[in-house]
Parts: C-alpha cells; structure tokens; sequence
C-alpha cells in the first residue's frame, strides 16, 4: 500500500513491548511518530532508539506520540532494551512494535525489497491530530536519522497548523516566518496585528508567532513591521 502526505493514517492494533496497542487509542487527540527500524540487535538502531528516548520530553512537550517497529518478536526487543540502556544511558521510554508478521510494515510500505525483503527501511511518518499523514522520510539501513529534524519539522507543522505560518529555508524555532499564500492581507491583518514585511506580495515575513492569548506579542520584539 502506497501512503501520501494528506493521506489517513491507517489504524491497526499490535503487539508492542508496553502490551497490545491500538495506534488510534495510543495516539488520542495529539499529535504521532510511527518510525520503523531494520531489526534489532543492529548498531544504528540501537543509538537512534536511545537518542529517540532521550529526547521523549521534547515531543511529549510538543504533544507527540512515539512509537517505533522493527519486525522482531517482542522478547527480542526486550532484551535489547536493556543494551540500549546500558550502551546508550536512557532506557526506552515509549513502545515498540513487534511486527513479525509485517503486518504494520505492509500497511505503511516500510519494506522496500530491492533494499532488502526482510527487513524495514528506516520509515518516519509524522501523523496530526487530524490523523493525517504530515510528513514521510525514508533512509536506507545505514544511516541513522535526526531525530532534531523531526523535532524541527513538527515545529514547523504545528506553527502552521495553528497560525497560518509557513517556514522558510533552514528556519529554527525562534526565527521568522512566512504568512502562507492562503491568507490574505486583509486576513493577515487580524492574524498579525503586530503586521508583517512585504518582501513581494508573495513573500510576507513575520515573527515567529507565540501561543500566548495575545497574537500581538512577538518572539522577537525588533522585527521592523509593516501592515
Ligand atoms: C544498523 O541498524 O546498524 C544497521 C541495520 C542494517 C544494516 C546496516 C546497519
């Protein structure tokens, strides 16, 4: 099965090292990482996983759900888990899914056989709140993932789900943002009352908005404005 930005998520229920899962019950209203591995007892997934862990209060922050995969029966996960702790000084701190059967792999194309027919690729799929499908990354085997992008990418995401903002080019939080295409000057107005740069009708540049009560008040108080 092929899946797209935009799709719905598929739901499905599994066993996982915190017991049997249903993706949808997991996720609740917030936001998920479903991310898959080749298999256990591998080098690479073995830091992705501890790093995975310790930054588990970044996405509960965010009010992200993680989950991973790897095709492996859950006694093995198990007892990786303890290396992951001992080699990698945080223990997993979020489930893991035991997907022998490759059911969950087949439902979200995580094999991809002239790579390899029996392991997964390194899949990451942000899913919203919406349980739509925000964003799809696939590395090979070799190499391990940045889980600070997906930290950036969900940022991102969420600042445009709530505000209307775009990001540009290598943008961090905290930098300036884009007033997406969709909005016009006219909603901009009420959106930004702190106003924004005009670079070219196209182009609107503006603080990174905040998510306090007042839309007025701006990360960054020096940004020259116009509205
Ligand atoms: C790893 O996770 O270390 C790995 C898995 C498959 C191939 C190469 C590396």
């Amino acid at each position: 099965m092929t899946i797209r930005l935009g799709d719905t998520a598929p739901d499905f229920t599994a066993e996982t090292t915190e017991g049997t899962i249903n993706f949808y019950d997991y996720l609740g209203d917030g936001w998920g990482v479903l991310f898959s591995h080749p298999k256990d007892f591998t080098p690479v997934c073995t830091t992705e996983l501890g790093e995975t862990a310790r930054l588990k209060p970044e996405f509960d922050k965010r009010n992200v759900k993680i989950i991973g995969l790897s095709v492996d029966l859950s006694d093995a996960h198990h007892e990786w888990a303890k290396d992951i702790e001992e080699t990698q000084g945080t223990a997993l701190n979020f489930p893991v899914i035991a997907d022998h059967d490759k059911k969950v792999a087949d439902l979200y194309d995580m094999i991809h056989p002239n790579a390899s027919d029996t392991m997964t690729v390194r899949s990451v799929f942000v899913i919203g709140a919406d349980k739509k499908i925000k964003l799809i990354l696939t590395y090979p085997a070799s190499t391990g993932r940045n889980f600070d992008e997906v930290l950036r990418v969900i940022d991102s995401l969420q600042l445009t789900a709530k505000h209307s903002v775009a990001t540009p080019v290598n943008w961090k939080n905290g930098d300036d943002c884009i007033i997406v295409p969709a909005v016009t000057d006219e909603q901009a107005k009420e959106k930004f009352p702190g106003g924004w740069k005009t670079l070219k009708p196209y182009l609107r540049i503006v603080p990174q908005p905040t998510d306090d009560a007042d839309m007025g008040a701006w990360i960054n108080a020096e940004f020259p404005v116009e509205s």
